[in-house]
């Protein structure tokens, strides 16, 4: 192959996509739109890869800096042709292919894209079409050939009479030129049509006045070729390419048990022999090893998940890391820059924030540890709770390995716990304790023989008496008032009646 430069237009007003956001950055599967066309063109030309854009576009011009992506700025919306026009500068004295692409085609094949290259180099023309032939053509343009099959001309919609319209085969917007030819040519452009634009498909007419053959190279899907142009597109686009991402980890040896509930992003790795349950979503640069469960409705984002982990229904896991052959869940909660360690164990309702959990402990129930370590093979008892954060700032915990928290203990942050320790049930630790200490913090326990009943009949008459007052008929019961007095003294009328 000659040397081949990518020009990816996303200079448009994508008025129809109704966003503050630029159209090609539009998320698709963990990714913005543009970065699928960028991605495919750089697989066949290792050249260049230009994108242009629009001076008000500043996002995108921050993504394409941010990425090292070349650009070039189309002043004015003036047409396809128009902004061509604006990689001229960037190509001046670079004799190459160039293959016109839309910033926002993101389902795009490299196989196809490398075939329409391919089969543009192999012909003398100086310039090439892929078209497609969609259920409905709508608003494409239309693809007119003539007896020997070479391209006649590309009549957009707008221009098209009754019987252009009915041609079923249509421009893809994917063009190959040769540059010496098309940076000549773009000044013979015009204006003079529907939109009042420059369209970079009169160049077929411009190539056919020269004695030249335009060259129309069908593709096939059309899905593949599907353009974005509104969010309702986008959420079809997506669609398709999930499909295509879960059939491709289905091949992969993944299990999947709902395909068409199995949300997993474009970058995510998933090892052999680990099965998705239904409504799981895989989210960004996540890694899952192999031999896993993911179960049903289990979000995962960004985060690394080693061999043989069992991630039960309904849990979330953000940036943080689960080692290999853990418990996860159900209703687990893995905020960022946690670590679950190898074969560790972390239940239902268990919080976890920048926690890391060591090898075999476990933490089964009803949790929140965060600015936490917890040792290895320690456990942590249910409504266990850290309290790392006094107002102002954040402060740790630690807890050695083999030690045993009972349940509802509080730790107030900053505490250190020794290995082997054992803290006892409903303890608010406040200060550090040694190794293989039994630390414990209760107020002692009270017993008011006999005091239940009589706390009952107290209870009963207050409300007889508030009843009257609001002037309801009701039976009032015997020795109501005496034993209210008593009550009162008894003492047992306890916090918990509240
Ligand atoms: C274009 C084609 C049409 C084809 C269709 C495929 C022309 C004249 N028409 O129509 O034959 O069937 O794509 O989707 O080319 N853009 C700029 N600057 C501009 C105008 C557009 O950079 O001034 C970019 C857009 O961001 C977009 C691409 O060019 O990525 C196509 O523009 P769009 O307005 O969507 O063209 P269509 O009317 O869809
Ligand atoms: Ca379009």
């Amino acid at each position: 192959m000659t040397s081949v430069c990518s020009v990816i237009l996303a200079a448009g007003l994508s008025t129809r996509m109704k966003s503050k956001t630029s159209k090609v950055l539009h998320d698709i599967c963990g990714r913005p739109l543009i970065s699928y066309p960028v991605e495919t063109a750089s697989k066949i030309c290792k050249d260049r890869i230009i994108v242009v854009r629009a001076p008000h576009q500043n996002d995108l011009a921050e993504y394409l800096k941010k990425k090292g992506i070349e650009e070039a700025v189309q002043q004015r919306p003036l047409g396809t042709g128009d902004a061509i026009r604006a990689v001229e500068k960037n190509l001046k004295g670079f004799s190459c292919t160039v293959l016109v692409l839309c910033g926002d085609l993101p389902l795009l094949r490299e196989e196809t894209l490398l075939d329409f290259v391919r089969s543009f180099e192999s012909k003398s023309c100086p310039v090439a079409v892929l078209t497609m032939v969609p259920d409905d053509a709508a608003s494409y343009g239309r693809v007119l050939r003539g007896a020997d099959q070479s391209v006649l001309s590309i009549v957009e919609a707008k221009d098209a009479s009754a019987e252009e319209l009915k041609v079923k085969e249509v421009n893809t917007g994917i063009l190959c030129f040769r540059s010496d030819w098309l940076f000549k040519s773009l000044k013979r452009l015009t204006n003079d049509n529907a939109k009042g634009e420059y369209y970079i498909t009169d160049l077929v007419g411009l190539a056919l006045s020269d004695g030249e053959a335009v060259y129309g190279f069908r593709g096939d899907p059309a899905d593949d070729f599907m353009g974005i142009n509104t969010r309702a597109d986008l959420a079809r686009a997506a669609a398709l390419m999930r499909r295509r991402i879960n059939e491709r980890h289905m091949l992969a040896g993944v299990g999947i048990i709902d395909p068409q509930n199995a949300f997993i992003d474009a970058d995510v790795k998933i090892g052999m022999d680990t099965t998705i349950g239904p409504n799981a979503i895989l989210l960004g640069q996540s890694r899952i090893g192999e031999d896993c469960t993911i179960e049903n409705g289990v979000v995962i984002a960004n985060s690394v998940i080693s061999d043989g982990v069992h991630i039960k229904s309904y849990s979330v896991i953000e940036r943080s890391v689960v080692m290999k052959n853990a418990i996860v869940g159900p209703f687990a909660r893995i905020r960022p820059e946690s670590k679950v360690g190898k074969g560790a164990r972390v239940g239902n309702f268990v919080e976890l924030k920048k926690c890391e959990i060591g090898e075999g402990a476990k933490a089964n129930h009803l949790a929140y540890l965060g600015d936490a370590v917890v040792g290895a093979h320690s456990n942590i008892g249910c409504g266990t709770i850290t309290c790392n954060y006094d107002g102002f700032s954040k402060f740790r915990t630690v807890i050695g390995a083999g030690v045993f928290v009972g349940s509802d203990v509080q730790f107030i942050a900053p505490v250190k716990i020794g290995r082997g320790a054992v803290i006892g049930a409903g303890s608010t630790i406040v200060s550090d304790v040694p190794a293989d200490a039994i630390a414990l913090s209760r107020s002692e326990q009270k017993i008011l023989k006999g005091a239940a009943p009589k706390r009952a009949e107290s209870k009963a008459n207050a409300n007889a008496n508030a009843k009257q007052k609001s002037g309801k008929k009701i039976n009032k019961p015997a020795k109501a008032k005496k034993s209210s007095a008593k009550s009162k003294s008894g003492g047992a009328k306890s916090k918990r009646s509240k």
